[in-house]
């Protein structure tokens, strides 16, 4: 067996770690034969609570789970650590949207970067979920300087993972028949979900999904609107934000980037932009990405057409605006 992988997920007492721990014990994510040790980062006020998901973590009696370390101080949770999932921070409340957190949330992310820069492995691979997402990973990356840009990346996997139960529903087929739905952008109702590359594989034929729904309103509209609003729509209902789904999203996003994509499959993460389809460079951009040998990589020429360049300024420009007022926060 190999050795203990080092697994960090912070905000580890609150909603979304309480259905992520479970998911990544039990080898869904790292693989069936990775044995794990889970460092649990939260505040000092939550270390009772935390306790309690500690005790009911061995009570899973989970056998890959070798050790698990609860703490409030970010150098042990980060110490050589090969993977982390910065999930802890505010969620936000009805009538917000995500951007309004930044000042709450964007200076976690500054410590946590460098944290992970003094003491993660150096191939150490981030996801941030902590919203608002893209920006947090850009200012964790930025103090951590040691690390590779490319390892920083922010879930839009639940938005991918919204959008292609959407046309699921709509064609009445069940969701693992889609995929490839891209999502371009900002984690926010900025973000722009596109259909025009998904897919339905069923008897042996893969069709594209705008030549079964030729309903141009639909996908222009409906769809998109839908996926845009869908983190809102649970907040109005559950009066919490999403979190069973947001838990699996960070598994799925994981998964893929330590184990790679299925040939032929796209999948979409916000990674660092190179100013691929003309999007700004030097934000956290979601992208159609595919995975080899840990590593992402831009699928590049898909072609994209009038509707959707606005789409993607209109979303980079939002990325460009939340950069600055980033840098702001943290400077003051
Ligand atoms: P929650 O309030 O239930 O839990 C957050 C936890 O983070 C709490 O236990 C809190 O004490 C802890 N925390 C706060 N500051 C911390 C710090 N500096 N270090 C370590 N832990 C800290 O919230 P939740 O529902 O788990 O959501 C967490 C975040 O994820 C929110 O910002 C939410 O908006 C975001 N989110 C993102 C997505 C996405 O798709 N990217 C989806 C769902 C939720
Ligand atoms: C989501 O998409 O469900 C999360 O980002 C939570 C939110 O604030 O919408």
């Amino acid at each position: 067996m190999a050795e203990p992988l080092r697994v960090v997920v912070t905000g580890a007492a609150g909603q979304i770690a309480y259905s992520l721990l479970y998911i990544i014990a039990k080898g869904d994510v790292f693989g069936k034969d990775q044995p794990l040790i889970l460092h649990l980062l939260d505040i000092p006020v939550m270390m009772d609570v935390l306790e309690g998901v500690v005790m009911e973590l061995a009570d899973c009696a989970l056998p890959l789970l070798r050790d698990v370390v609860p703490t409030d101080d970010p150098i042990v949770a980060f110490t050589d650590v090969s993977a982390a999932f910065l999930v802890g921070a505010m969620p936000r409340k009805q009538g917000m949207e995500r951007k309004d957190l930044l000042a709450a949330n964007v200076k976690i992310f500054k410590v946590q970067g460098e944290a992970l820069d003094k003491y993660a492995k150096k191939d150490v691979k981030v996801l941030v979920v902590g919203n608002p997402a893209n920006t947090n990973a850009l200012i964790c990356s930025k103090y951590a300087p040691t690390i590779p840009k490319e390892n920083f990346t922010a879930m839009t996997r639940l938005d991918q993972n919204r959008a292609q139960a959407q046309i699921a529903a709509k064609l009445k087929v069940p969701v693992g028949m889609v995929s490839n739905a891209v999502i371009w952008g900002n984690h926010s109702s900025t973000q722009y979900p596109d259909a025009s590359y998904a897919v339905v594989e069923r008897n042996g034929t893969v069709e594209k999904v705008t030549d079964i729904i030729a309903d141009e309103k639909w996908i222009r509209e409906t769809f998109l609107t839908s996926v845009q609003k869908r983190g809102a729509a649970v907040i109005a209902a559950r009066k919490m934000s999403s979190a069973m789904s947001a838990a699996k999203a960070a598994a799925d996003h994981m998964k893929d980037w330590f184990l790679g994509t299925t040939p032929g499959k796209i999948i979409s993460m916000g990674v660092i932009s190179n100013g691929a389809y003309n999007t700004p460079k030097d934000v956290i951009f979601s992208f159609p990405v595919i995975i080899e040998d840990g590593k992402w990589k831009i699928v590049e020429g898909l072609l994209v057409d009038e509707f959707s360049h606005s789409m993607l300024d209109a979303t980079g420009k939002e990325l460009l605006e939340e950069r600055e007022e980033a840098l702001k926060i943290i400077q003051a």
